[in-house]
């Protein structure tokens, strides 16, 4: 079944490789047309963590989404920049995409990688601390990227750490480089968004159908889309809850001028949305629960013919395969393009822009 599923968009498309997924694939290069990418701002990254979506400007954002287009669309990696690097992946909580997509990042550059596929493949099993997990890791690596369920435990590894940490994902905290890739899809798909000034027709509704305040990939989301405000004329939070946001997210909205409204009625904003971000895995303490999982979509929903759909993944049944084959999936797009932004951190977080061949076309070195 698999293989005539294959074969049917291989005669649908000859121009597309038949493994390629479905969904819709924006040009990368449209993001990177008539720009140039700007090492020096990228420099800024050099020997920092990643922690939070609060620590970037839009114009740094806007470098690393550029720079991941070039590593997209250009052989880059040929010239080996992680080569000599060690990367430690510390994962205490389950990840189908982050850890692999950092990993493949990793070895597609020719670095390497020592990985702690879960916590209890460690001395937390026997009760050792996560400061003191954090004081090893700085004799076994050049950086650390890390998940775990507990929103602190972040903290807890940076006690002792010396080497630049990424957070990826940190309970109900944040998932910064999520929130990039979930950027890095919407602004090939539109890279007009990238500008300061846009024309009022132009401007998107993004729809967001879940909680921020307790679903980290969607806190740091909507935590980026407010430096894209020039481009977005409306913020609907479709949630469950009466307040999905909590005081801090809450206020952030109201400081960036945005238009928004919370509600639990789909019917009455879908229609209306240009880009909708979903998700139902939240956190309550240090467990998953499942949130806003009644409101779905499939091929059948009341969408605008051109609206786009983002997903972190893993889905549940919130988000129907049936929407896969649809020019509304831009989910596949985001969870493809998560290496490539990845990979544009790891290079500028351990300043290996010298690996960069100097003809490359579009790089602005100074
Ligand atoms: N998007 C995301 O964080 O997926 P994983 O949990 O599979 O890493």
């Amino acid at each position: 079944m698999v293989t005539d599923k294959i074969k049917r968009k291989a005669a649908a498309n000859p121009e597309k490789p038949p493994l390629y997924s479905e969904g819709l694939y924006p040009n990368p290069k449209k993001l990177i047309a008539q720009d140039t990418i700007d090492i020096n701002k990228l420099k800024g990254l050099v020997g920092k963590s990643i922690l939070s979506i609060d620590q970037f400007d839009k114009d740094m954002v806007l470098e690393i989404c550029k720079f991941a287009a070039l590593l997209e669309t250009t052989t880059i990696a040929e010239s080996h920049p992680l080569d000599g690097k060690i990367i430690i992946t510390a994962f205490f909580e389950p990840s189908t995409r982050t850890r692999l997509s950092f990993e493949s990042a990793v070895l597609r550059l020719d670095g390497k990688i020592i990985s702690i596929p879960e916590g209890q493949a460690t001395g937390v099993a026997k009760g050792e601390s996560l400061s003191d997990i954090g004081e090893m890791f700085n004799a076994y690596g050049d950086l650390v990227v890390v998940r775990h369920t507990e929103t602190t435990a972040v903290d807890e590894l940076l006690h002792n750490l010396r080497l630049p940490l990424i957070n990826a994902g940190n309970g109900s905290g944040e998932h910064p480089t999520q929130a990039m890739a979930d950027w890095f899809a919407i602004l090939k798909w539109k890279p007009r968004l990238k500008q300061d000034v846009i024309a009022p027709e132009d401007r998107i509704h993004l729809g967001i159908l879940g909680t921020p305040g307790s679903m980290r990939a969607v806190n740091s989301f909507l935590r980026l889309s407010l430096l894209f405000k020039a481009g977005i004329r409306r913020i609907s939070i479709v949630s469950d809850l009466a307040d999905p946001l909590g005081p801090e997210l809450e206020e952030s909205l109201n400081r960036s001028g945005i238009r928004y409204d919370i509600t639990n009625d789909i019917n009455t904003v879908l229609s209306d949305m240009d880009v909708v971000y979903m998700n139902s895995i939240a956190f309550l303490g240090d467990s998953y629960k499942t949130l806003d999982s009644r409101f779905k979509l499939d091929a059948g929903s009341n969408l605008k013919e051109d609206a786009v759909v983002l997903h972190p993944l893993a889905r549940l049944d919130e988000l129907d395969p049936t929407l896969d084959g649809t020019h509304h999936n831009l989910y596949f797009t985001q969870a493809h393009g998560a290496v490539f932004i990845r990979q544009a951190l790891l290079i500028s977080v351990l300043n290996r822009f010298d690996r960069i061949p100097p003809a490359t076309p579009g790089i602005v070195k100074s």
